[in-house]
């Protein structure tokens, strides 16, 4: 397996809106970010990755980009960007941004320019259709609106929107976009960063003819949701090839897409070495598990995953949570009477499972969801769509608010919990959003204090994923496949063997294994490890690491 400083690495992602506010207008900001470099330093991580910066009217919280050369006025300036760069450079930090080339701002130039005339030169960077029989020209869905098309008066034809209808999909057929794309890229890489994070890159190239979903409709609208006629489409790799030739092959990066509606059999082309497209994809098959979580299953996705890229000279991420899911230790853990101990088992695991570990602010101190009262108290448009949606199917608002409460994507956007003052530290000013209550015993502060805080657990596995080649380059086997509380499974190399045990209960439980389940501890979220023999005994969320 070739050596990369990408698999080697851990990334940090930060959210900035919700990191650290630093002139108390309630907006966490660049200036934020570098205040804390060295929190992040401290907790040893290689790479930031950062939402996106750029200027936006945040119809969808920058991404939304109206003009991808300049920095979102309420983040801050381009000249506190370049002093980001260069402190966190200066401490060994990689910095990666998100390139969102799916769409763009309705507000962005080009956007204006294409909507004023059909015969305007940008009219072709978008996709505008006529209508059929004075309705869309076909049934697809958007992720944030019940139909994807939106009619604009002034040239009588459709623009596509597969999210907001602020957020029009460019035309990546038409050549000078994607030579647009790529200048940009070039401008970013010159500046130094170190990669980019690509937004939802499965879907920029479109079905050809744009044909009508052969589904049933499948949303309370009529529209038809098809993510799999919308991703992947014939000629994606084309696309990335021609990306990763222009641009990419120039620098030392990496690159991660984000990729909806995908299978390791279709995500090998992408990532694999020879392909030169991407280094890894962000795939959705743990998360499309949140509201049935099912250990055995989510083993057998580890598995296929695994399998289906790692011996082909593919790569892999490994993540819980980000900006659109819900806090991990909510819905994989248990954020009451287990939080930390639990909290700790899911970092161990993802740190520990084959692929580039990916840590969610907060995640290193268990933040947890939050708690909303009303629909009014959210912010974000796809929870307040999926309420409507929710509601228009004859759920009760109590229900919808219920159900939000537990998997939106809003409990991962509550500002960063820095200490036990108003506000929990993150801003002087009304913070943009909700702060969650449990500020006052889960913060930074709290953690640094206390010697078993998950974040010096998080500091540990960080730290040994340094020294120990096992943790990135392993062979990875899976020991108990069917065993429904237990994760048990062997990092080897040449050189090591380690063997990482995880309950995933609250029950306290014996399981044998086939080999020894007996070594040096490595890690651990007990003070000691009472397994024997081939048994390994584990109480409850106990997680791990022995050397054998
Ligand atoms: C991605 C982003 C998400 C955004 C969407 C549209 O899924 O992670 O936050 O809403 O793309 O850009
Ligand atoms: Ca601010």
């Amino acid at each position: 397996m070739n050596k990369k400083w990408w698999k080697e690495a851990v990334v940090y992602q930060i959210y900035p809106r919700s990191f650290k506010d630093s002139n108390g207008d309630g907006i966490g900001d660049l200036r934020g970010v570098i205040e804390k470099l060295d929190y992040l330093k401290d907790l040893g991580i290689d790479v930031i990755w950062l939402n996106p910066i750029y200027s936006s009217p945040n119809d969808d919280n920058g991404y939304d980009i109206s003009d991808y050369y300049s920095i979102m006025s309420e983040f801050g300036t381009m000249e506190d960007f370049d002093e980001l760069l260069d402190e966190a450079h200066k401490r060994g930090i990689k910095i990666v941004m998100d390139l969102v080339v799916n769409h763009t701002s309705d507000e962005h130039k080009w956007f204006v320019e294409s909507r004023s005339s059909r015969d305007n030169p940008y009219r072709d960077y978008y996709i505008w259709r006529d209508g059929k029989n004075g309705k869309e020209p076909n049934n697809w869905a958007g992720e944030f609106t019940p139909s994807a098309w939106e009619y604009d008066e002034k040239t009588g034809q459709y623009y596509l929107h597969l999210f907001s209808k602020k957020q029009p999909d460019l035309n990546w057929e038409h050549e000078p976009v994607r030579k647009a794309v790529y200048e940009m890229m070039h401008f970013w890489f010159k500046k130094g960063i170190d990669g980019f994070r690509m937004d939802v890159i499965n879907l920029i190239k479109k079905p050809a003819g744009l044909p009508d979903s052969k589904l049933a409709p499948n949303t309370p609208y009529g529209y038809v949701y098809d993510g799999k006629l919308y991703a992947n489409n014939p000629g994606l790799l084309d696309f990335l090839q021609e990306m990763n030739r222009n641009v990419l092959s120039k620098y030392d990066c990496m690159t991660v897409g984000e990729a909806v509606h995908i299978t390791p059999e279709i995500a090998v082309d992408y990532v694999k070495e020879d392909n030169k497209a991407l280094n890894m994809v962000f795939h959705f098959e743990v998360m499309d598990l949140k509201e049935n979580f099912d250990l055995v299953r989510f083993k057998e996705i580890q598995q296929k995953w695994y399998d289906g890229i790692i011996p082909h000279g593919g790569w892999n991420s490994q993540y819980l949570n980000n900006h659109d899911q819900p806090r991990q230790v909510s819905i994989y853990g248990n954020d009451k009477e287990y939080r930390v101990l639990s909290a700790k088992l899911l970092g161990t695991m993802i740190h520990t499972l084959p692929g580039t570990p990916y840590v969610y602010q907060g995640e290193e101190i268990g933040m947890t969801n939050c708690e909303f009262e009303s629909i009014k108290e959210y912010n974000d448009i796809h929870a307040r769509f999926k309420y409507d949606q929710m509601v228009k199917k004859g759920m009760s608002e109590e229900d919808a608010l219920k159900w939000l409460n537990k998997y939106s994507r809003e409990h991962g956007r509550t500002p960063m919990q820095w200490d036990d003052t108003e506000n929990a530290g993150f801003s002087t000013g009304k913070p943009w959003l909700k702060v969650n209550p449990n500020y006052k015993n889960i913060n930074v502060k709290a953690a640094l204090a206390d010697p078993n805080s998950i974040f010096y657990h998080y500091k540990k596995l960080i730290s040994l994923r340094k020294n120990n080649e096992v943790m990135v380059y392993g062979d990875f086997k899976d020991l108990l496949p069917e065993h429904p509380q237990i994760y048990a499974y062997t990092r080897t190399t040449a050189f090591a063997k380690w063997l990482i045990l995880l309950n995933f209960s609250a029950t306290e439980i014996d399981a044998e294994l086939d080999i020894n389940a007996e070594g040096k501890v490595v890690l651990s979220n007990y003070p000691d490890y009472k397994g024997k023999g081939r048994v390994a005994h584990l109480r409850p969320y106990e997680a791990v690491i022995l050397e054998l």
